[in-house]
């Protein structure tokens, strides 16, 4: 449609026909069967308004978006299309490895193909627009969507953030073959006090520009369609009803210029709140605040006529929400084909692919870290005398905490990846995932142990017999896949009681064990740690796990994965995260330990178990001293930074070499160094390569004492190496 058409059909609707493009209703609220129920009750909605609704989220399937789609448009006046959306965070049917684990690839490729897949799996079933890629900064792991995000560096986001976002769009303007992205939590849902679920922001200005917004930007600059507003408040104003968040920063300064939707139900939230009496004064907040869509709270299908009406909010914020929304909608030519690329190819045609399959083994591998491997424990020979025990070895709820669409068991577990190796292996369950008697409720179904006591007892007595003189041991263990996503947070980040009790009693019988982790968070894994001769840190890893940790347990593939995120020493360190702000009395660990009077704990340390940007290989590498073409950085210009890289083992191996930058002295406090840069490079055994980055002005620019964003001259480290504590650096100075 033409932008004049467009213009002349928003002059033609009704005032209650453009509040109804606003409305964003759940699939659940056409399900045509007998009275109202649920959530579709609760909206204060004349049920004969439903078909008004300018978008339906949570269906899926060519055939019931097409039936959906026909109804509504039929009832439409203008017979305008309706906007489908889903949630496909890491995968429609083919699942990839969850979030938090693909920004441990360090590899941006990678989240574009996942973004690409998911993106044309759920296109040919009728999709339009996916709630991803969630870009929210997460540096505490007690919080349950910390797997939905790619970890607590503002740098790392934001490459990752870019790359998920070209992928789930893909390379044409309408998204041809691909989806429009919806980008969120705007801003900062990642950072709850306490770590708990929904709970109050608390962050400096300086802090939310600093760290939480460069994803954002970084997706905005990608061209994502969507934004969504987050539930939390920030600086005790709820995000959905925030006007300087929504319109003087995501607007004016930040650039964004489509479709702002609500999370569900957050505008009916700002009654919770205690910042709006009801859903009228909770419509006009949101509407003000420029909030284009309403999810699934019925404030504004209920209440924008009237206030518009009344004159309490003008007319031409309802037509500017309208109006991007319209425009949304003719890009993707829905317009011209609304039901676009549902069922062409055939759905069947297009999801759990060979090609999609070998692509979610492949970065399945490439984001399983390998914490330790002492002895070269890791990896197994096929002879070898081992034997594998483990709940997680059968667990096929491997998938993530967002992946609806998924099918658990279509999932490949680690003993069908195993045996497909060495079909002799011998395997113990051990135990349950969950303690006897414990349950965990999920969304859609709970997670529980129907074991008694004294089974549990008898299948860890059987694990024992199995290990048991054996030459070595491979342990699968994890918290329950219910434990992490929304609504998953926890005070005690460990494995399963009864787990423990199993590697207690094995780690009794064989001192050679290993163990391989499935978690949505950084786990407190000390007592493993103490124990383990090899940890893998496996995440949630998708429809291919079990064969893409097989790979790497027999070396048909190399780890190759750096952590997203610190692996805290234990919950009470949390936030835990590299880049933590000087203090006046600083100190990493072990220095001055009689001097009480610094920064730091009495019984426990400062640093996480394991770094940021840390992982291990199957080979060694070295890195040479840092090299610069100059030891001044004249502004506007640039100066390279290089290191030679040498693998110096007897296997090939991939090395993700990091850029880190210190500013030594500034007008605020800053950070003891920040990630600026990395590059993955691939060595043969006794392959040498130079790396090199350009460090520009750019990379030092700061929001100062007086919030304005720019460098100060002044001298700088630059670090270059293998994880975030290098300490291999080179001063320079800004001129
Ligand atoms: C949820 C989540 C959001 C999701 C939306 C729709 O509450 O916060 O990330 O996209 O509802 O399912």
């Amino acid at each position: 449609m033409t932008e004049e058409s467009l213009k002349e059909l928003l002059r033609d609707m009704s005032l209650k026909e453009k509040v109804g493009q606003m409305m964003q209703l759940d699939s659940s609220c056409f399900s045509n069967e007998g009275p109202v129920t649920g959530p579709a009750a609760e909206l204060s909605v004349d049920p004969e308004d439903f078909n008004l609704a300018g978008s339906i989220l949570g269906v899926v399937g060519a055939e019931a978006i097409e039936k959906l789609q026909k109804l509504c448009m039929e009832k439409q006046p203008h017979h305008i299309p309706v906007l489908f959306m889903a949630d496909i965070i890491n995968g429609y049917r083919t699942i990839f490895p969850i979030p938090l684990a693909l920004g441990c690839s360090f590899e941006d490729e990678a989240a574009r193909t996942v973004g690409d897949v998911m993106a044309r799996e759920s296109a040919a079933a009728g999709l339009h627009v996916t709630f991803a890629p969630m870009v929210d900064l997460v540096r505490d792991a007690r919080w349950g969507r910390i797997m939905e995000s790619t970890g607590e560096d503002p740098y790392l986001n934001s490459r990752m953030a870019a790359a998920m976002v070209r992928g789930i769009q893909g390379e044409t303007e309408s998204y041809e073959g691909h989806l429009g992205a919806c980008a969120k939590h705007f801003a900062a849902y990642g950072a709850p006090a306490a770590g708990r679920e929904y709970n109050t922001v608390e962050l400096s200005e300086r802090t939310l520009r600093e760290d939480y917004l460069p994803a954002y930007q970084a997706a905005i600059e990608a061209g994502a369609a969507m934004m969504m507003t987050s539930f939390n408040t920030l600086d005790r104003i709820p995000a959905t009803g925030n006007k300087w968040l929504m319109q003087d920063i995501l607007r004016a300064e930040m650039g964004f210029e489509g479709v702002l939707i609500s999370d569900w139900n957050a505008i009916g939230e700002l009654i919770t709140h205690g910042v709006a009496e009801g859903k009228k004064e909770a419509a006009r907040q949101a509407a003000e605040a420029g909030v284009d869509m309403d999810m699934m709270s019925g404030c504004y299908m209920a209440k924008l006529c009237g206030l518009a009406e009344e004159g309490l909010i003008p007319e031409d914020i309802i037509d500017t929400a309208v109006w991007r929304i319209l425009v949304l909608k003719n890009r993707m030519g829905l317009f011209e084909n609304p039901f676009r690329e549902a069922g062409k190819p055939a759905e069947q045609e297009r999801v759990m692919t060979k090609e999609n399959r070998d692509k979610a083994r492949e970065v399945a591998a490439q984001t399983m870290v390998l914490l330790k491997n002492e002895e070269n424990f890791l990896p197994l020979d096929r002879e070898e005398d081992v034997v594998f025990i483990g709940p997680y070895m059968e667990e096929k709820n491997i998938l993530g905490a967002w992946s609806f669409f998924g099918n658990p068991e279509e999932a490949v577990t680690l003993k069908e990846g195993i045996l497909k190796k060495k079909p002799d292996a011998q395997f113990a369950r051990g135990c349950e995932v969950l303690n006897p008697g414990q349950t965990v409720y999920g969304f859609r179904f709970n997670a529980e142990s129907l074991c008694s006591e004294p089974e549990a007892d008898e299948m860890i007595a059987g694990a024992v017999k199995l290990a048991k003189g054996k030459h070595k041991v491979v342990l699968a263990l994890g918290e329950s896949n219910l434990q992490t996503g929304e609504g998953g947070s926890r005070g005690d980040i460990t494995i399963p009681d009864i787990q423990k009790k199993l590697f207690r009693a094995v780690c009794e019988v064989n001192e050679n064990v290993a163990v391989i982790l499935f978690a949505g968070r950084p786990l407190d894994i000390r007592e493993i740690n103490e124990k383990a001769k090899s940890i893998l840190y496996a995440w949630m890893p998708g429809t291919e796990g079990g064969n893409a940790a097989a790979d790497i347990l027999f070396g048909d593939t190399v780890p190759q994965a750096k952590l997203a995120m610190s692996l805290p020493y234990c919950a009470a360190q949390a936030p835990v995260h590299y880049a933590q702000l000087r203090t006046g009395r600083h100190t990493r660990d072990g220095e001055d330990i009689k001097n009480r009077f610094l920064s730091k704990y009495q019984d426990i340390p400062n640093l996480p178990l394991y770094p940021f940007g840390y992982g291990m290989g199957y080979t060694d590498f070295a890195v040479g001293e840092v090299i610069l073409s100059s030891g001044q950085l004249v502004s506007g210009e640039g100066i390279r930074a290089s290191v030679t890289v040498e693998n110096t083992g007897d296997r090939e191996g991939t090395e993700t070499i990091q850029l880190y930058i210190t500013d030594e002295c500034a007008s605020c406090a800053r950070p003891v160094r920040e990630l600026k840069g990395y590059k993955r490079v691939l060595l043969m055994p006794g392959e040498k390569r130079e790396v090199s980055f350009t460090i520009t002005e750019d990379m030092l620019r700061f929001y100062n004492k007086d919030m304005e964003y720019q460098a100060e001259k002044g001298k700088f480290m630059v670090w270059i190496g293998t994880d975030s504590l290098t300490e291999n650096g080179e001063k320079f100075e800004l001129v």
